[in-house]
């Protein structure tokens, strides 16, 4: 896949925060401040699409042209968002990347928040020089999951929705916001984790779990609390990789409606 730019702006859309920034795609640095606005109550598509401009106009130092990811909490197909767990259910079924084009007046690349992480942990972060199967998890207000095997990733898996232990639905019991409403101690915490992970491990033989999301800074108080057969290490780029990953995408040219995310975002370029 060409690469067409060695700079694109990244947006991360996500439960409580809509943050982006300018982003060097070769080092996988960010080249201007993060700007964070608070993600608008409600989480509808009008309201999201209008803090995306925002965060878009004020991120500084971006020249004519630049490309755009995007990235939300929702698996999108074709442009089109498919799901909704932790925002508004008007997205659901929405042409989603269509409505920010028009808004933002350029085309986009419109992609799934934890498939931009994993994108961007496999390609220039904690997995950069790993083959293999890596599962990338993001523990926030729900779980993402990217599956990445010989840096070609598996789009929209929604390994966070697992049924398990008697729960409908896990990231509802195991999400870093589970542990922060049911006040859980590190402990308690890792216990749910350990189910959780203990279930990837048998569903695919990872060859590596790579555990993101914020709270991956505090690694050291839960993931020696696991106890798994596969090697797991924390993200580098926490909160960033989202933003890295999707503005990565947007550099190389995929993602878009025409040349289909799933195919071509995933290719490793360097
Ligand atoms: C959504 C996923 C998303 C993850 C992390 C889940 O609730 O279904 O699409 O990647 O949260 O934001």
């Amino acid at each position: 896949m060409d690469r067409v730019s060695t700079e694109a702006i990244g947006i991360d859309i996500g439960g409580t925060g809509i943050k982006g920034a300018l982003v060097d795609v070769d080092s996988g640095e960010l080249l201007s401040d993060r700007i964070k606005l608070p993600t608008p109550e409600g989480g509808k598509p009008d309201d999201i699409v209008k803090t995306v401009t925002e965060v878009i106009s004020q991120i500084p130092k971006v020249q004519e042209g630049t490309p755009v990811g995007v990235c939300f909490p929702a698996i999108v197909r074709h442009g089109v968002t498919m799901s909704a767990a932790n925002v508004s259910k008007d997205w659901i079924g929405l042409e989603a990347e269509a409505l920010f084009e028009k808004a933002i007046g350029r085309d986009i690349t419109f992609v799934n928040d934890a498939d931009a992480a994993g994108y961007a942990e496999t390609q220039f972060g904690a997995g950069k020089d790993q083959s293999g199967l890596i599962l990338v998890t993001t523990l926030g207000t729900g779980i993402g999951s990217a599956i990445v095997y010989n840096h070609r990733l598996v789009p929209n898996a929604e390994l966070g929705h697992l049924q398990l232990d008697g729960h409908e639905d896990y990231e509802k019991v195991a999400s870093y916001a589970a542990k922060e409403r049911d006040d859980l101690s590190w402990k308690q915490w890792a216990k749910r984790l350990q189910k959780y992970y203990s279930h990837l491990e048998f569903l695919f033989s990872p060859d590596l779990f790579i555990v993101g999301g914020g709270v991956s800074k505090h690694y050291d108080d839960f993931l020696p609390l696991l106890d798994l057969k596969t090697p797991t290490i924390p993200a580098q780029f926490r909160n960033n990789a989202g933003i890295l990953g999707c503005a990565s995408l947007a550099a190389h040219g995929a993602g878009t409606r025409r040349s289909e995310a799933a195919e071509t975002a995933v290719e490793r370029t360097n």
